[in-house]
């Protein structure tokens, strides 16, 4: 009885490309969330269209670890750019993958005006206490990437010739940055090298039930380098991942 692999998109251009690969799919509903159930090379393999942002991809992880106990998650898609070394069609390998929306501001009181550049980062894990009043929440939270899916992932990148595949850091928030300024002021504080709306809320999940998770994200855009948005990345990054899910199921 083998433990199958997930991996997510939130888009359809993210995710259908994969589910095609698939053989001997099985569509199943949860939702709004869709379970595209199949095998890659005689192994199980679900891929999962969970929807943008945060909270669909937290419900959508958590939904497919009680229902299929997952071996491992790769969440995967597109991303904005915070590198100005990293060019549209190149992919990150989440080392890191951290929330970039959960922040506290400055205290000020009425027509003192408000400081984006002065919020600190907040991290709602931790404590159980609450968070505004915790000095040890005023801080970034980073999920490590999987040793052995990052593993499987740089043992294929030679593979991919559409651009560079390097180790860093996603963003994740429900935001979508496009000042540079702003981009920059978390290239810098968070050590960022992409953005985009969902790695974390999946890691922090996977985290909390001890499934391996990796993100990897294709840049659809760099506001940094003045990268242009383009939308067939996510099937480029899809083929690279299927690389991946073929390394990891024969190493592993
Ligand atoms: N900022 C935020 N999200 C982005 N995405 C692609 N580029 C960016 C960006 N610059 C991804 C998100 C979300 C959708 C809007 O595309 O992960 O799913």
């Amino acid at each position: 009885n083998q433990k199958p692999i997930i991996v997510q998109g939130p888009m359809p251009i993210e995710a259908q490309k994969f589910a095609k690969k698939l053989e001997n799919v099985k569509e199943e509903k949860s939702g709004n969330f869709v379970f595209y159930k199949g095998t890659v090379d005689n192994y199980p393999v679900i891929v999962v269209k969970t929807g943008k942002g945060r909270e669909n991809t937290a419900a959508a992880t958590a939904i497919a670890i009680e229902k299929y106990h997952p071996k491992a998650i790769i969440n995967q898609g597109t991303s904005g750019g915070h590198d100005e070394n990293l060019n549209v069609f190149d992919i990150v390998l989440g080392k890191r993958t951290t929330n970039i929306g959960s922040l506290k501001t400055e205290d000020k009181k009425e027509g003192e005006g408000m400081d984006p550049t002065a919020w600190k980062p907040m991290d709602l894990m931790a404590s159980e206490g609450s968070a505004g009043e915790d000095p040890d929440a005023e801080k970034a939270r980073y999920y490590e990437g999987d040793k052995k899916l990052l593993a499987a992932a740089n043992a294929v990148k030679d593979t991919y010739k559409k651009g560079k595949v390097v180790e860093g850091t996603i963003g994740s928030a429900d935001t979508w940055n496009n000042e540079v300024d702003r981009i920059k002021w978390f290239h810098t504080k968070y050590g960022t090298s992409v953005e985009e709306m969902e790695g974390a809320a999946a890691a922090q999940i996977a985290g909390s039930y001890d499934v391996p998770f990796l993100g990897i994200r294709v840049l659809s855009n760099n506001k940094v380098n003045n990268g242009k948005y383009n939308p067939n990345t996510a099937a480029a990054c899809q083929d690279y991942v299927y690389e991946v899910i073929k390394r990891y199921i024969s190493a592993n």
